[in-house]
């Protein structure tokens, strides 16, 4: 493929792409240099911040832009400084493209790159220093990105498996293994949707003694419980939920989406010196107020997480492999990616959408 050669994909052009309105055409990838590898993308998942950057619903998106950051594919091309992948290759790309990589970048050089703070280039909707031009996802035909971001799917990992663990799985993965879920915690997974379902999966497979799927609606309890839960609790539906689960959890990881969410009483099912994490991101970044002496009065602590390293995708992906851990995905056709997102953002999705060329 030369350097300048055009790729082909679903351009989102204005904020009213999110309903269904993306156009199929040609965009120009980020300039190649020979630390990029060039993917033929099999897989592509949808994900909850397709939706929020198709929408414009963080901040202005860059518009036209390619979303998709679950992706899987073919090596085409490898530049001449990439070490560990060769043409032929099966590798996917999360939601990051690069970072600074500076061996004086204190996130970079200790493994935390997914947190560097001087060149973070997302996966899509990014734009690259100087005349590199700006950085398009994995609803398409072809992606561009640094081989730092760039993984190798282990075998036995099916590639539509595989793809939405490169964003859903690890950005759920991640605050569950710093935040101690294993053996003798119980932990509270809070949106029963793409992230959520990963984080009952995942707080299983680390050996949490509990697992309890927190949504709203009674309807998910089925297939909660079926994805590996041991408990379910549904906030619009169930009758006295905060008194009857006070103070019962460990670790709660909360993927909910909007910033209509109940997260006092979210907080109140946690355990004297428990830990509530946010991943998901609502519009504007918006939560609801939170009263210090929420805080003060079980001594619990709030924080949140985005994404997660390279080196813990390395060992999130191996997990899955060795554990045969199998995501709930349904695949789609990628010429249907404008219906998929319409029936995404209608809640529809059990529990991950996956585009497939
Ligand atoms: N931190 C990061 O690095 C990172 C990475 C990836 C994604 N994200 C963000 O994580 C969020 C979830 O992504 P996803 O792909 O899992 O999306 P998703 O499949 O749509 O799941 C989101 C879940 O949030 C819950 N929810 C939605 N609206 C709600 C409301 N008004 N009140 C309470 N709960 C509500 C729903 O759970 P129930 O139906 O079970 O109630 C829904 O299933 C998005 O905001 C996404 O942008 C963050
Ligand atoms: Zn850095
Ligand atoms: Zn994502």
């Amino acid at each position: 493929m030369a350097a300048n050669d055009k790729f082909e994909g679903w351009l989102g052009l204005d904020k009213e792409s999110v309903k269904g309105n993306m156009q199929w055409g040609e965009f120009e990838p980020k300039k190649w240099s020979e630390d990029d590898v060039d993917i033929e993308v099999s897989h592509c998942g949808i994900c909850g911040s397709d939706l929020h950057m198709l929408s414009s619903g963080w901040s202005q998106t860059p518009y036209p832009c390619v979303v998709g950051h679950e992706i899987v594919g073919k090596a085409v091309r490898v530049g001449s400084n990439v070490k560990d992948i060769t043409v032929g290759d099966r590798v996917g790309v999360g939601a990051q493209a690069r970072s600074c990589l500076k061996p004086d970048c204190e996130e970079c050089s200790t493994h935390q790159e997914n947190y560097c703070g001087n060149g973070n280039i997302s996966t899509y909707g990014g734009v690259y220093p100087g005349d590199e031009g700006k950085s398009y996802g994995g609803y398409a035909k072809h992606n561009r990105t640094h081989n730092r971001f760039v993984f190798k799917i282990p075998e036995g990992l099916d590639s539509a498996d595989a793809a939405p663990m490169l964003c859903g799985g690890i950005t759920v993965f991640s605050p569950l293994k710093r935040h101690g879920a294993g053996p003798g915690k119980k932990v509270g997974i809070v949106g029963v949707g793409g992230l959520g379902h990963f984080a009952v999966l995942f707080a299983r497979a680390l050996g949490a003694d509990k697992v309890v799927a927190i949504s709203r609606k009674a309807s998910k309890r089925d297939e909660a419980i079926k994805l590996g839960a041991d408990e379910y609790i549904a906030t619009d539906d169930d009758k006295d939920w905060e008194k009857n689960n006070k103070r019962s959890l460990d670790l709660i990881v909360s993927t909910v989406s909007s910033a209509k969410m109940p997260l006092t009483s979210y907080l109140g099912l946690l355990r004297v010196h428990g830990t509530y994490i946010q991943v998901g991101a609502p519009d504007g970044g918006e939560l609801p107020p939170v009263n210090a002496f929420t805080l003060l009065a079980s001594g619990i602590k709030l924080g949140g997480s985005g994404i997660g390293s390279p080196d813990e995708i390395k060992e999130m992906l191996q997990l899955a492999a060795d554990q045969k851990i199998k995501p709930w995905v349904q695949k789609r056709p990628m010429k249907e990616a404008n219906a998929a997102i319409v029936d995404m953002e209608a809640g529809k999705a059990r529990f991950r959408y996956v585009l497939e060329n």
